[in-house]
């Protein structure tokens, strides 16, 4: 049986309520549509570096970050030691009074950005940032509509329900208004393939008749994630959004990137996962790995876009907290100076390799993908029908799971392995992952 690589950490005893008493106390009192992963739900008590611990003791590999939201590993001693310092010294404001913490943290996190993007707003959740960022869109050009794509996740709120393009995610209720959804870049599954080379500008091509066939021909926005996270890390063609971009500019629209996901070096060649695609958006949303687990997102863009929001007062009681903002300044610095970066680029490319060497043992494998430490193993019952492998999908991953990885699951089917670990993991770890995996997808 693969053996995690050693790990200097004893977690500390564990003396709460057990699982089953949790379990219960949630079933009771706590919204009853979240759901858990694994038949037998398994509680994680502590976090350290790229392990999660349960309350026996028992450590595993984390190969998800808590959807892709740990960055820099869970309970960084830099990000820790931030925060703490922060909570002791002042927690809460709010932007009516001045503090430094948003004002250094805007000026870090705008030094990352390329061109013009350097004003920055703070708020709470990815789904908050894209709804600021659909309003800020239409407030700019003054036009409605706007553009997503297929199999895109956007968020959760009522807003973005209508940018996001799962049913599953969808309740039968009136979304925001104005929302078209372009055919899914995904050379896997769609018409143009792998060996196209001018895929990128077929799909596109689409978005150009979405808003001819759907729009009044003038748009507010198209946005897109620069990887599609939820969806399953689908990775667009070379040249995608490119050409989606200039559809879209031809049509009057700005053009927002969701980095909820593939920002901040995940993607391993760049910091952003737009440049991998070489676009310049006008917006840009971020949440999650910003802040290694607080709750702080943001939204980037122009002065000249920002200006347009300023003719009312824009205001959230928590954007800009003291604390956020010095856990997401702790998380800059960290990337920067352990190279996760890097870390992402070199870790990503063998774990590549190791999946590519697994589809050739397993047939099941339908498609190998993602950047970086965004990956995704799409799992198919024939690699000609390409039927998603749904139930077995879903039994590898109990099985991961029993073997001491923690994955994610994702696709509109389920059929697709999320590999999305904290930057910080070791080669070791990928080859324990490596080897969990092949042992789950043996005989399935
Ligand atoms: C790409 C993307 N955008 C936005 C969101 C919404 O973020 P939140 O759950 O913080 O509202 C998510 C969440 O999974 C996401 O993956």
């Amino acid at each position: 049986m693969a053996q995690l690589p050693p790990f200097d950490h004893t977690p500390l005893p564990y003396d709460g309520p057990t699982p089953a008493e949790v379990l219960k106390m949630r079933k009771d009192f706590v919204n009853p549509a979240i759901f858990h992963y694994y038949k037998k739900p398994i509680m994680i008590v502590e976090g350290k570096g790229q392990y999660l611990f349960d309350e026996t003791g028992r450590r595993y590999l984390d190969g998800f970050g808590g959807i892709v939201t740990v960055s820099v590993g869970h309970c960084h001693p830099e990000v820790v030691k931030a925060a703490n310092q922060q909570n002791e010294t002042i927690q809460h404001t709010t932007t009516i009074y001045l503090n430094p913490g948003i004002a250094l943290y805007a000026k870090e996190l705008a030094a990352k950005m390329p061109g013009d993007l350097k004003v920055c707003y703070f708020v709470n959740s990815g789904s908050e940032a894209n709804d600021l960022a659909v309003l800020m869109a239409r407030a700019h050009t003054g036009n409605y509509d706007l553009v997503a794509l297929r199999n895109a996740y956007h968020g959760g709120s009522p807003g973005t329900m209508a940018l996001t393009s799962h049913h599953t995610w969808k309740f039968n209720v009136p979304h925001s208004f104005g929302v078209q959804h372009a055919r899914m870049p995904d050379p896997y599954r769609g018409p143009f393939g792998m060996d196209d080379p001018d895929a990128g500008k077929k799909y596109a091509a689409d978005v150009a008749e979405t808003i001819q066939f759907g729009t009044s021909g003038r748009i507010a926005g198209f946005i897109a994630e620069s990887i599609q996270g939820v969806g399953g890390s689908v990775v667009f063609p070379d040249g995608y959004l490119k050409h989606a971009y200039e559809h879209a500019r031809a049509a009057g629209a700005l053009c927002i990137a969701d980095e909820v996901q593939a920002g901040f070096g995940r993607t391993g060649t760049h910091f952003w996962g737009f440049e991998t695609q070489g676009v310049m958006p006008d917006i840009v949303t971020m949440a999650k790995g910003i802040g290694n687990g607080c709750p702080l997102a943001a939204v980037v863009t122009t002065p000249e876009i920002a200006r347009s929001l300023a003719s009312r007062i824009h205001f959230n009681t928590f954007g800009g907290n003291p604390v956020s903002c010095a856990q997401g300044r702790a998380v800059l610095r960290v990337i920067e100076n352990e190279g996760l970066q890097a870390n992402c680029l070199n870790i990503g490319a063998y774990l590549t390799a190791g999946f590519e060497k697994l589809a050739g043992k397993h047939s099941i494998i339908g498609q190998v993908r993602g950047k970086g430490l965004m990956l995704g193993v799409e799992l198919v019952k024939d690699r000609n029908t390409k039927e998603p492998a749904k139930e077995q999908c879903a039994e590898v991953f109990e099985r991961c799971k029993d073997l001491g990885l923690l994955i994610g699951k994702g696709g509109l089917w389920g059929n697709t392995l999320r590999i999305k670990p904290p930057m910080c993991i070791h080669q070791a770890d990928a080859d324990f992952m490596l080897e969990v995996i092949d042992a789950a997808l043996a005989g399935i």
